[in-house]
């Protein structure tokens, strides 16, 4: 399974911070944030990762990044999104890069604490279909808010004015090679972009989605204070855990 990284965008939400540079380099405590989903890829034991980017920044990517060898990894793809056209949009850029095979997409500004291995190995050995993680959030209108019935989730509603449930979608999601496909037929959004909760939604209405949720803590970091709480949540436990290491911690502080 190959791995892709979403890391463009212009990052309205986080202006001036992200009008001479991109979102994806700003700090999360010690590091740039876009090195913490690459962690997280190489983590589940995905070593070939492709970076979507954009915008007039994108040249830093290269820069900061390389070949990827702070990762332990060889060689890194990138590609590069022209315009806004959403999270869809810039997956459908990596087709060629998934050349038929399935793959884990985790969003630029997504970071976790622990680590996603048994989720992936779980979709190496599921036939078809596609795989999100969950998270129960206090605030669930501001993400793509899932509605489970027994074991299934039925739909999936992004940013609801009145959400179903507290189960968010994070945005690290495993698909096989039909998201292409799936993809050219989505319609653009009120926003104006093609959704990935859209996406999502096909794979439900054909039976092919399944779920899990995400141990320990989440967050994204692409506004004011979601940015402040990533840097405080790193700097306090650390990021991309693996679970003895969370087990033992958890053990110590005897909760
Ligand atoms: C995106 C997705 C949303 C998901 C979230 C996770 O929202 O559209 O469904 O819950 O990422 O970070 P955005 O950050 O683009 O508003």
């Amino acid at each position: 399974m190959k791995g892709v990284v979403l890391a463009g965008g212009i990052g309205s939400r986080l202006h001036p911070l992200t009008k001479i540079t991109n979102k994806h380099l700003l700090p999360i405590y010690n590091k740039p944030m876009i090195f913490y989903p690459i962690e997280t890829l190489v983590n589940a034991g995905i070593r070939d990762i492709l970076i979507v980017t954009g915008g007039k920044n994108s040249g830093d990517f290269l820069r900061l990044l390389a070949n990827g060898k702070e990762f332990g990894l060889k060689h890194l793809d990138y590609t590069y999104q022209e315009g806004e056209g959403g999270i869809a949009d810039a997956l459908s850029l990596a087709e060629h890069f998934a050349d038929g095979g399935k793959l884990c997409v985790i969003l630029g500004d997504n970071i976790i604490e622990g680590n996603i291995r048994r989720a992936g190995d779980d979709f190496r050995r599921q036939e078809r279909g596609a795989k999100i993680l969950l998270k129960e959030v206090a605030d669930a209108g501001r993400f793509g808010v899932a509605e489970i019935d027994g074991d299934r989730i039925v739909n999936i509603e992004e940013k609801p004015k009145h959400p179903r449930s507290n189960h968010a979608v994070t945005g690290i999601y495993f698909y096989d090679a039909t998201v292409f496909e799936k993809i050219k037929h989505l319609k653009p959004s009120g926003r104006g972009e093609l959704e990935i909760t859209d996406v999502n939604n096909a794979y439900i209405r054909e039976g092919g989605m399944t779920y899990d949720f995400l141990g320990g803590w989440w967050t994204d970091a692409g506004t004011f204070d979601s940015l402040l709480r990533a840097a405080n949540l790193v700097a306090e436990n650390g990021a991309n855990r693996a679970p003895e290491e969370i087990a033992a911690a958890t053990r110590s502080e005897g909760k």
